[in-house]
Order: C-alpha cells, then structure tokens, then sequence
C-alpha cells in the first residue's frame, strides 16, 4: 500500500510494475485449437482467397449478429473505404472528428470531404441535431462511429438521413458483441465495418468485417473485395484487395469460440475499475449500459481538472513513470491532424464539446491481459496522485 507521494515513480520511487501494461494488449483465445486450425490450414495449402476458414467466420459473425451477410477483409480501414465507394458517397459526408483517424482517412482518400460535427458530450457520438444543421447540397452520407461500443443515436440519425434522402453507415470497430435495444450491432444503416485490428475486443491479427442485410450491396462488396474478379479471367468491376487471409480467419473462429470469456474478464475489470475509482472528484468513468449487451473493452476515464487539481496529462505521466501506458484517446480531434487541420483550420469553432472531451480523456489498460490486482494497484497510483495534488505535497506534483 503506498500513502506517500514520494512514492510514485514519478518522483523516484520504485515502478510499482515491472512490465508495461498496454491498453489493448491482445484477447487470445485457446492456443491449441489456433495452433490446430493453423495446422489444418497448412496442410490444406489453402492460404487466402475465399479459404474455408474466412468462410465460416464469415457465416458465424452473420449467425452471432442475426444479420444476413458479413464479409470478411483484411482491416477495418479498407472496410470502411470499400463501403463508402459500395454506397456511392461523393462530394461530403458528415461523420466525428472525435474518432480514430481512419474513419476520416477512409474518405478523404476516396477525396471525399469529411464534414466534422460535434458529439454529444453523455454518449461521446454524433449529435443527430449538429448532423441536420451540417448538411449542404454536396452531402450524400452520414457516417455515425459506436465509439467505445456505445451504440450513437441510430433512430434520430435514421430519420434524418431519410429525410434528406442521404446514406447511413457506421463504423461500429469498437462495437462487436454490443446491442442497441436488444439488438446487435451490425444491423444498422445500410452496413456497418467491424475491425478485428489486434487491439480490438475480438481480433484477427490484423482484419475487419463489413455487415449488411442488402443483397446488392453484399454482391458488389464481394467483387470490389476480391479485384472485380467475378470468375477465373472475368473482371467486371473495379476492385481492391480486401481478402482476409485465411491464418487471420483462424484466429478469428478461435476467438469467436471465447467470446463470453472475453466478455466476463472485461466486465470483472470494468466493475473494479468502478469500485476502484469511485468518489474521486474530478473523475468519471464512462458508463456502460448494463441492460443490452456490450464488450466492456475501454476503461474510459474523463478528468476534470478543475477539480482534481492534476491535469489529465500530468495523471498519464505518472502513470507512465509506473509503467501504466494509459493513453489519451482521440487526442487532438481528427480536425487538429493532417491533412483536416491545413483544409479546415477553424474547425473547432463548431466543434466545442470535441475540443473539451479530447482534453479530458484517458484510457486505462483492460482485457485478458489485466488481473483485478493489477486493477487494485493501479486504482492506488491514480487516487495517491490525485489526493497528493491537494496535500502539502500540491507544488511538488505542479512543478
Ligand atoms: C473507430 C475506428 N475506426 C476505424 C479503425 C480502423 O480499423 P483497422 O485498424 O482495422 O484498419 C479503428 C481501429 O483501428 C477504429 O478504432
């Protein structure tokens, strides 16, 4: 138990952990039977276009989801720029600029304009009501982001687009075995993209899954996927390579087989960062919805230095110093990075609550990787150093 602030390593104490504790450290599911499908897989000498492995993890994910079809590729950024060149988006589209960056990227490389719009600061997603106030005659689509697995306003985002006869999709990477009244993501919008990226709750080394309960859209997604080949020496469309290798699928059919167990280490760990981290002024952690399903992958803390009286950048220095790798998530906005921040440079007039949150955000280390002693300890160094900040030790910790 530490009670002195000279104790953290920040000042020159002892880490209070040997190894680095990585937010998204990888979910690894039964190693025998990945090794065994890997196995298989050699044997079979069938390594990547449409193997029998992508196969069946493209007709499980479908079965988990209750969607009608889902295409496996090789990560979620070329899912996402697959969809959007499917949907025929042009001109503008409106999605967050607090997201990761390839939600942006992925159009902006089509050299279509991403419309940043502001979130609402309780769901951390697309304020429908920004949305509407955002469209022009160059808008054709709406991108909305799950963004911790928090499912956005998916009704109000429906009827506007609708309303203005544009495209809905989402970017549900951080959203696989989430629910939105009763039901799963993936079921929203014309498709959503999943990314298995090793960091994700579920992964398949590096990969991603577009899901969609349009016949057509699946057809097209299918040959855009795979070169526009609709046969042997028969192209009819344009297309990319998107395949997902069959060693990826692998581990993604293992992976699915421990999906529960994913899911109960995530929640343990969430409850006892709860516990952990309850009553600190200042400090909040953002809630999950308890009655649908959800992953539980992100630990997202928001600090409010006013009252901590440490700023959140300071929190993940001594963090750091105690080998803790807490990260400040979507840090600076996608508005305040190349290229948006050259194109746009007063973005974040209209982005208030995006310039706030990107200030106040900080995300703990979750997963199978993290014990709830690991949990215990970490919640110590966070309360040391916010309870330091207001003890006679105040000007060691601001200097
Ligand atoms: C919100 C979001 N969108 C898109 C991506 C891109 O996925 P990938 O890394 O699989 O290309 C990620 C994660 O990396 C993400 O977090």
């Amino acid at each position: 138990m530490m009670n002195n602030i000279s104790e953290l390593a920040y000042f020159g104490g002892e880490p209070k952990f040997k190894e680095k504790l990585f937010v998204g450290r990888p979910n690894i599911g039964n190693r025998d039977r990945l090794l065994e499908r890997i196995n298989d897989m050699l044997d079979r000498r069938w390594l990547s276009n449409n193997g029998i492995f992508v196969q069946e993890f493209e007709q499980r994910i479908a079965e988990h989801l209750g969607v009608k079809h889902c295409i496996a590729v090789c990560n979620g950024t070329i899912a996402l720029e697959l969809v959007i060149r499917a949907l025929d988006l042009k001109g503008e589209v409106i999605i967050p600029s607090f997201t990761f960056i390839a939600t942006a990227h992925a159009l902006q490389w089509q050299e279509i304009t991403p419309v940043f719009c502001d979130i609402d600061p309780k769901t951390h997603t697309l304020n429908p009501w920004r949305v509407e106030s955002l469209i022009t005659p160059r808008t054709s689509g709406i991108m909305g982001v799950h963004l911790w697995g928090q499912p956005c306003d998916v009704e109000t985002l429906t009827e506007i687009s609708s309303k203005h006869n544009l495209k809905l999709m989402f970017d549900a990477s951080h959203a696989f075995g989430c629910a939105h009244k009763g039901k799963m993501i993936g079921n929203f919008g014309s498709a959503e993209v999943f990314s298995f990226h090793a960091t994700k709750f579920m992964n398949t080394f590096e990969g991603g899954a577009i899901v969609t309960n349009d016949d057509d859209l699946n057809q097209k997604l299918r040959l855009m996927k795979n070169f526009g080949f609709a046969g042997f020496d028969n192209v009819v469309y344009l297309g990319t390579n998107g395949k997902m290798p069959e060693i990826s699928a692998a581990m993604g059919l293992t992976s699915l087989e421990s999906l529960d167990e994913f899911i109960e280490i995530n929640r343990r760990n969430y409850y006892c960062y709860r516990d952990g981290l309850a009553d600190i002024d200042g400090v909040s952690l953002f809630p999950v919805n308890d009655t649908e399903r959800h992953n539980y992958q992100y630990i997202v803390l928001e600090i409010e230095e006013e009252k901590t009286q440490v700023s959140r950048d300071l929190l993940i220095e001594i963090l750091h110093a105690e080998n803790i790798i807490a990260r400040r998530y979507f840090y600076p906005g996608c508005h305040r990075m190349e290229p948006y921040r050259s194109y746009f440079p007063h973005a974040g007039l209209l982005l208030p609550e995006t310039e706030k949150l990107t200030q106040k955000v900080l995300i703990l280390p979750t997963g199978t990787a993290i014990s709830e002693n690991d949990i215990h300890k970490i919640c110590q160094v966070f309360k040391l150093a916010i309870a330091s900040s207001y003890s006679q030790d105040k000007d060691l910790l601001k200097a």
